[in-house]
């Protein structure tokens, strides 16, 4: 009988795991904290967290089927599917704390043709580095929405500067992040997802130039060739960027 690919890829995570026991002489009290661990974890809403702060990266980074246009980042735990249209190409609402600052680029395929009307789909944390539904204390949806890019490829979205923040680091997650000598910080950034029909869907994260957590980042996502240098004008600040889609 043939195996799944689940099964095989089962298999060499068993066989991994086996190596590690033997290596650490790993005991049988150890292998149930660590069960007990991942549950606690998963109980104080880390499920995601703790799988992408340490797994994502990786699975990114060598997945054979990513886009090969701009680099794509992890998708992170903060990503919520189905939200608005923003109005007046304005993803902060007028009252919203924080430097103002102007996202403008254009998507393209990797002939450098302008893809018109496709979708761009923004999260970010706000200028105290929270993510609304995540963190208390932000309305529901903050500085998440959907905007289009014009016929001709161009986009354009008003918002705030996001923090520098940590990830949440006083439950499991962040306990294992010290533990293996690693800091919480992650490099400020706007996540963006990109679709555009026949090219591949992009996830991928804007990173300010000259962040100091750009090479240190918690999560080992960032990555310096999606770091921009911010522009000032007397029109106001702004990140501009291109973004570069892969045909399906
Ligand atoms: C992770 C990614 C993020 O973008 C973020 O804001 C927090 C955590 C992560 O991969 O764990
Ligand atoms: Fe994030």
């Amino acid at each position: 009988m043939s195996i799944s690919r689940v099964g095989e890829i089962t298999k060499d995570i068993i066989d991994a795991i086996d190596k590690i026991c033997k290596k650490h002489q790993v005991t049988h009290g150890e292998y149930r904290k660590a069960i007990d661990f991942i549950g606690e974890a998963i109980d104080k809403g880390e499920r995601s967290l703790l799988f992408d702060a340490f797994l994502e990266a990786n699975v990114v980074a060598s997945d054979p089927s990513k886009s090969s246009g701009t680099s794509p980042q992890v998708l992170g735990p903060f990503y919520l599917p189905d939200m608005p249209w923003v109005e007046n190409n304005s993803l902060a609402k007028n009252n919203e704390p924080g430097e103002r600052i102007t996202l403008n680029g254009r998507v393209l395929n990797r002939n450098k043709e302008t893809l018109g009307n496709a979708e761009l789909d923004f999260w970010q944390a706000d200028a105290k580095g929270r993510y609304s539904n995540f963190d208390p204390g932000v309305a529901d949806g903050n500085l998440r929405g959907k905007t289009k890019a014009d016929a001709d490829g161009a986009f354009l979205l008003h918002t705030v500067r996001p923090a520098q923040y940590t990830i949440p680091d006083q439950g499991p997650t962040g306990l294992l992040l010290s533990e293996i000598g690693r800091h919480s910080w992650r490099p400020a950034h706007f996540h963006v997802i990109v679709r555009h029909p026949g090219y591949k869907m992009l996830t991928t994260q804007i990173y300010f130039e000259g962040d100091e957590y750009l090479s240190s980042d918690a999560v080992r996502a960032a990555s310096s060739d999606l770091a921009f240098p911010i522009v000032s004008k007397e029109e106001g600040a702004s990140l501009n960027f291109d973004l570069v889609l892969e045909s399906r």
